[in-house]
């Protein structure tokens, strides 16, 4: 296994040394599954690798902060290589950067979960009390919903979890089929004092939000009407509603409505694996949430990231009055290679969100400032210019894992001088890095090796439309990423805001096998999943870059070395001695 183990993150969060799986799990029939694990399993055997103890992981849970801990619950299979019977994974964390893992909080050991303990969210009441909602897959595979609360409150860790005795609480309602009824939100208070919430579900191919009312969590009712339906989008996974403040920059909690305030809905595709949001207002009487965009909801809404990047959920993070963003990260190698090297997933560095106030009705993402205490020394290069054709090494030592903060600018005269085009560019069917344009593209080159036989460029793209205006893109680009031919080589990104006395920035992290970029202050974010086979560890290298025909760019960079994170088992016998 140690042959890929450098493909291993180094401050993603990740489970010890078992696999994630990222198969869609509902849908796979379990023959097949089992005999394409034998048959995997039995070619490990022919190399003599092996993929002993191998578990499986998938999404996740509830994420939420109780006692001086972040809680962190996903989705785990701790019996097998394939995503079967799955149980909730535990890990907990005083800064979301270090984790301890901990026993399993629950297990499939009921008839209203014996096909597995799915997605879920924890609510805290006003008193402190945990309130936890989960799916439970029944023993004939009916998706229910299921009520859990700490054994002991006063535990801090919340090791030991309680089921009500008299699960399931929530039966799909008539007319919604078994097996389309998922992941209860986090409950909110209505204006008259109950607790509401929505669980995702589809009608035909309409993705749709259902809503309900409860007062104890115990007994439901079910809210006329639908909180978002948009046809032709399937069902919707780990559906999520939250407040956002029009005016500050801190987070609201889930139950904050009035003046000042917008709301998010936002849904993961199970057809195309993307999770997409819109920002608009609730209507609490009706129960009915309705974009601010209209345009936008003939679609579905933005992305959160336009790369890998599913399944996510926001919590409300009391302790530093901020709205937290976390997604699931799945690979984009071969899932041999994932038996080979004995995980796949890792989550993203969590982000806070805001609403961007300048751009209108989209949210800004930045990882946390915690990820900040991993930078260890820096290397600043002000003001470097970049010709058009040419590659720059910048000489920050080993390149594997890092913080990168980058300025451009563009050559003014340059600019005045190129002529207009009525090009519309595309990151994703574009040519890549490798596509040359007048005024793009340009950024960096991350994960390289010295000869440049493999790199992952992650660039803006400017075109001068026919108005005159600018139109910029941000994209990741795997092309060239590995020489291994069994990985994702595709081209990530989308458009990008940039207002009139914005440069144009990017933030990226490196983390060996993930590259988590963010542009414009994390108006547009791509994360990618890249494996390389010689830009690895000290072999791994940083170079800036302008491919432009036109125009020579100025660059301002400053990186920082990245510190490991300690994501370990929790042993308070080993601590004590
Ligand atoms: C998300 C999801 C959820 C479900 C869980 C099952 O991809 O499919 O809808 O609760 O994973 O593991």
């Amino acid at each position: 296994n140690s042959m890929l183990s450098w493909q291993r993150t180094a401050y993603h969060f990740q489970p010890e040394k078992n696999w994630m799986n990222v198969l869609n799990v509902k849908d796979t029939n379990f023959f097949l599954v089992s005999l394409w694990v034998w048959l995997r399993l039995a070619v490990l055997g022919e190399l003599g690798l092996s993929a002993s103890d191998p578990n499986v992981v998938t999404i996740w849970a509830g994420p939420m902060y109780y006692k001086g801990w972040y809680h962190f619950f996903y989705q785990y299979n701790p019996k097998g290589a394939v995503w079967g019977t799955i149980v909730w994974g535990h890990a907990v964390s005083r800064d979301l950067i270090h984790w301890l893992h901990l026993p399993l909080a629950m297990v499939a050991d009921q008839w209203y979960d014996q096909n597995g303990v799915w997605t879920g969210s924890a609510t805290i009441l006003p008193d402190g009390q945990v309130i936890m909602l989960y799916t439970g897959s029944t023993n004939e595979s009916v998706q229910v919903q299921n009520l859990a609360y700490p054994a002991d409150p006063s535990d801090p860790l919340l090791v030991d979890w309680i089921k009500y005795p008299s699960n399931p609480v929530l039966f799909p309602p008539p007319g919604i089929d078994t097996k389309d009824f998922r992941d209860p939100t986090t409950a909110w208070l209505t204006s008259e004092g109950k607790w509401r919430l929505s669980i995702g579900s589809k009608l035909n191919k309409t993705g749709i939000a259902l809503v309900y009312d409860t007062s104890d969590f115990k007994t439901y009712e079910r809210v006329e009407g639908l909180l978002r339906a948009v046809p032709g989008t399937g069902m919707w996974e780990c559906v999520d509603f939250f407040p956002v403040s029009s005016e500050g920059e801190n987070g609201l909690d889930a139950s904050i409505n009035g003046e000042n305030v917008k709301h998010v809905v936002k849904v993961s595709l199970d057809d195309d694996r993307h999770d997409y949001y819109a920002v608009g207002t609730y209507d609490e009487k009706n129960a009915k949430f309705t974009p601010d965009d209209l345009k936008n909801d003939v679609g579905i809404g933005l992305r959160y990231d336009y790369g890998i990047f599913y399944a996510s959920k926001t919590f409300y993070d009391q302790s530093n009055g901020r709205r937290v963003l976390w997604s699931w990260i799945g690979e984009s190698d071969s899932e041999y290679a994932d038996v080979a090297k004995g995980w796949a997933s890792i989550q993203g560095i969590p982000r806070t969100v805001t609403l961007d106030k300048k751009s209108g009705s989209s949210l800004l993402q930045w990882p946390v400032a915690e990820v900040e205490s991993l930078r260890l020394g820096s290397n600043e290069f002000e003001n470097l210019k970049v010709k058009p054709g040419s590659v720059v090494p910048l000489e920050v030592g080993t390149a594997a894992q890092l913080d990168i903060v980058a300025e451009f600018e563009i050559d003014m005269k340059a600019l005045e001088m190129t002529g207009q085009s009525n090009k519309e560019y595309e990151c994703s069917t574009s040519g890549g890095a490798a596509e040359r344009g007048a005024l793009g593209p340009f950024g960096l080159l991350v994960l390289a090796d010295d000869d440049l036989s493999e790199y992952t460029p992650t660039y803006f793209y400017v075109v001068k439309g026919n108005d005159g205006q600018l139109k910029t893109s941000f994209c990741s680009d795997q092309l060239r990423s590995s020489l291994a031919t069994d990985v994702g080589k595709k081209i990530f990104g989308s458009s990008v805001t940039v207002l009139e006395d914005e440069k144009l920035s990017v933030r990226i992290l490196v983390d060996h096998s993930v590259v988590e970029s963010f542009a414009q202050g994390g108006r547009t974010c791509v994360t990618s999943r890249v494996y390389p086979t010689k830009a690895i560890y000290g072999a791994a290298r940083l170079f800036l870059f302008n491919n432009a025909t036109q125009v020579t760019v100025t660059a301002s960079v400053k990186v920082w070395q990245m510190n490991s994170a300690f994501i370990r088992p929790f042993n308070p016998q080993q601590s004590n001695s």
